[in-house]
């Protein structure tokens, strides 16, 4: 169901000053090597005691303003119920917070119904906060945001997100096509951030084959409204379950799509997923 304007407005207010004040919170607790301490997941798959802290200021500063919305997060997962739902990832690239380096952000989106209508990423540690809203555009730091315009795959810097999720040969494949094209690639440690960056036009695609929705979909939005293509990542169950993304500026979605095999019904990942 479509949100009101002056909701989505007070929505969009409420998102700024709390994607500002949870990126805060995490730069304080980064400044403190104790806050490092972590509990795995799985390999490669950390959680600090700072990754809570964070998501815990979020959902309640968003739930006292907003009582009837509901909440998904990468830590405390669903509360709540309605049509306006919060996706919030506290700390999107928590391995490069847990060994002390500083690309890390804290990521929220707002779903209206199956509407993605706006998007937060605070980047603390570099001083900036990507802003978006369905329809309206994309903002870094209030300046405005778009993909790259150029389509030429071999001045390209594609971020290919990686995961213990998928065999490792699944990941190396997918790196030699895309390095097959001409491009080059980097992986950053952030999903949310890797998309933000497609979106402010420093790099010129992202491609992951599993991620999950509390890291995609802030950054999707951002990308979008800054002019880019992205897959359509909420289909099927990648709310809930994930699903493979990719994003980049509209030029190069034919070569990034036939070197990923991603943006296609990809029938055996989905099945592994499952
Ligand atoms: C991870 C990061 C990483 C991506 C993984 C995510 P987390 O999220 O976004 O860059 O490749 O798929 O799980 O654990 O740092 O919130």
């Amino acid at each position: 169901m479509r949100l009101a304007e002056e909701d989505l407005d007070a929505r969009e207010k409420a998102l700024a000053a709390v994607a500002r004040e949870a990126g805060e919170l995490a730069r304080r607790l980064f400044a403190d090597p104790a806050n490092f301490s972590t509990k795995m997941k799985g390999p490669q798959d950390f959680i600090t005691a700072a990754d809570s802290a964070v998501e815990r200021a979020i959902v309640e500063r968003l739930s006292s303003e907003f009582p009837g919305d509901a909440f998904l997060g990468e830590e405390g997962g669903a509360s709540g119920s309605g049509s306006r739902l919060w996706v919030i990832d506290p700390i999107d690239g928590t391995a490069n917070f847990a060994h002390g380096i500083p690309h890390f952000c804290v990521s929220i989106a707002l779903l209206a119904g199956s509407e993605l209508a706006l998007g937060a990423i605070a980047a603390p540690m570099y001083g900036e906060l990507y802003l978006a809203r369905r329809g309206r555009g994309a903002s870094l730091n209030g300046r405005k945001m778009s993909v790259v315009a150029h389509a030429d795959i071999r001045q390209s810097v594609i971020e290919l997100g990686w995961s213990s999720r998928l065999p490792a040969r699944d990941y190396t494949a997918m790196l030699e096509r895309v390095l097959a094209t001409g491009a080059t690639f980097m992986r950053a440690g952030s999903g949310a951030l890797g998309l933000a960056y497609v979106a402010d036009g420093r790099t010129h695609g992202y491609c992951e084959r599993h991620i999950n929705s509390w890291d995609a979909l802030a950054g999707l939005l951002l990308v979008r409204e800054a002019g880019g293509w992205t897959n359509d990542f909420l289909a099927g169950d990648g709310l809930t379950k994930g699903n493979p993304v990719i994003a980049c500026t509209p030029g190069l979605r034919e070569a990034l799509v036939a070197a990923t095999g991603v943006g296609e019904p990809n029938p055996q990942l989905t099945r592994r997923m499952s």
